[in-house]
């Protein structure tokens, strides 16, 4: 049985969280790919609201399984409070929760490390969620970093301290005031270790393989978006991750061959978080109302989410680099009200048109061309089915999906798992 992929097209916070959540009674497994607490996955169901950052957002399903891929990176700390978190829940997590022994661990120092890098940065700073992200991955792939399946060997606090005693080193030659108390910070991550350590540790790749044989629907989760991609995305202002569907396969172990479809998520317009270029941003009463209606504050660190018009050309290249085959588009329920909407359909690039994405998004060099769409009134978060729709909707979406040549699946038009449209 193939492996369906789930990702977001923008710079995150599409809506991946509720979507996994709606999908998962078609899935018998939800595997996180990469990523770590930077992540935010909000989902709404029975008048809760709930913030998931590591743990896979199939968790409250009964019958599914739950995968915490090797391309994951984990914070033993801020994984025991989202365990805490879901203690209201009696879950038995032992059971449904499975941490791969290769996905890397987020040392307390690789968090101060994060810091001391974003303030020596200055204004250049990537605006990141100081998580503790960048640094780990770059152990990762600096072959120094510590895994989950080192807990399991008698000697990983000898491991702990070479790593750590480095680190420190490290966070010197920054020459930058950063405070912390590393002993306090460490007590709290020992304690959190010894919590991860009653959950279940597996060699995922294996498990995977074997439960597709089987016949097992996967679902494999992402987290932030393609525009975040370290390679595809508006690098630096990035994520250390793949975001994109091969991040899947390295983050899994899947076999491209395995891949079956790309379900791909956008909002029906534009936000960002944290530093970096953003062509369609805006900084008028229109953003305003995007970020007031959509309440738009980061799940994880609850900074206010730069909003503006939906971006075709990049949500173009997201399609391409992933292979979407279907896609979702979320809180189009927020744009009612507006009188007229804009998408962007192609940059003025150093004087020339283009429709493509380039090189280089900073404003100096490009301007987005819009084309003018009418707006609709009416409220969509009580719809339940596209009869409903508004025509002014109805054209958003068909014009959507002749430019993208996908097809909109679902459109989802409030928070609550109930509030979501097939099509
Ligand atoms: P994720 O990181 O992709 O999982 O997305 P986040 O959870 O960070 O951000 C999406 C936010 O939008 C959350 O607060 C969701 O509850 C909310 N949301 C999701 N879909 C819709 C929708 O269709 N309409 C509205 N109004 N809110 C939505
Ligand atoms: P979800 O999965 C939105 C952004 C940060 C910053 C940059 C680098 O909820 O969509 P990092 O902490 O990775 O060093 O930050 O990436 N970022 C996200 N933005 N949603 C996310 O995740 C994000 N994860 C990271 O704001 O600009
Ligand atoms: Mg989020």
């Amino acid at each position: 049985m193939a492996v369906d992929l789930l990702l977001g097209l923008q710079w995150g916070d599409e809506g991946k969280g509720k979507i996994v959540d709606v999908l998962t009674q078609d899935y018998d497994i939800i595997a996180r790919f990469q990523g770590g607490p930077n992540a935010g996955h909000t989902l709404e169901f029975d008048g809760i609201k709930h913030v998931l950052h590591t743990i896979p957002s199939g968790i409250f399903h009964k019958g599914a399984m739950n995968i915490v891929g090797n391309g994951v990176v984990i914070d033993p700390v801020i994984f025991q409070k989202e365990l805490d978190n879901l203690k209201q829940f009696n879950l038995d997590i032992k059971s449904i929760l499975l941490i791969s022994r290769k996905a890397h661990l987020i040392l307390p120092t690789h968090r101060l490390l994060d810091a001391a890098s974003e303030t020596a940065k200055g204004k250049a700073k990537i605006g990141s969620t100081l998580k503790g992200i960048g640094p780990t991955y770059m152990d990762k792939t600096g072959r120094n970093g510590m895994r989950v399946g080192d807990l399991e060997f008698s000697d990983w606090k000898e491991k702990y301290r070479i790593l750590a005693d480095k680190h420190e080193a490290m966070i010197g030659f920054y020459n930058v005031d950063i405070q912390y108390d590393l002993p306090e910070l460490e007590a709290e991550f020992f304690k959190a270790v010894e919590a991860l350590k009653e959950l279940t540790f597996i060699d995922s790749e294996e498990y995977l393989f074997k439960a597709q044989k089987e016949g097992k629907k996967i679902l494999a989760e992402g987290a932030q978006g393609s525009l975040l991609d370290i390679d595809f995305g508006t690098y630096p202002f990035v994520t250390s991750s793949n975001t994109t569907a091969a991040g899947a396969c390295t983050g899994l172990g899947v076999a491209p061959n395995q891949i079956g479809d790309v379900k791909g998520i956008f909002k029906a317009y534009t936000t960002r978080v944290g530093s970096g270029p953003f062509p369609t941003e805006l900084f008028d009463a229109d953003g305003e109302t995007m970020g007031r209606v959509g309440n738009e504050f980061g799940a994880t660190t609850g900074r206010a989410r730069r909003c503006g018009w939906l971006d075709l050309v990049a949500l173009k290249y997201a399609v391409q680099i992933n292979g979407v085959t279907e896609l979702m588009m979320m809180k189009g329920d927020v744009l009612s009200g507006f009188k007229k909407l804009k998408v962007c359909t192609s940059y003025n690039y150093k004087g020339e048109t283009i429709t493509h994405l380039p090189y280089n998004i900073e404003a100096e060099n490009l301007t987005p061309i819009y084309k003018e769409m009418e707006g609709w009134n009416e409220d969509l978060t009580k719809m339940t089915s596209e009869d409903q729709f508004p025509k002014a909707l109805n054209e958003y979406i068909l014009f959507l999906e002749k430019e993208l040549e996908v097809p909109i699946k679902i459109v989802s038009v409030g928070p609550d798992r109930t509030q979501t449209i097939h099509r």
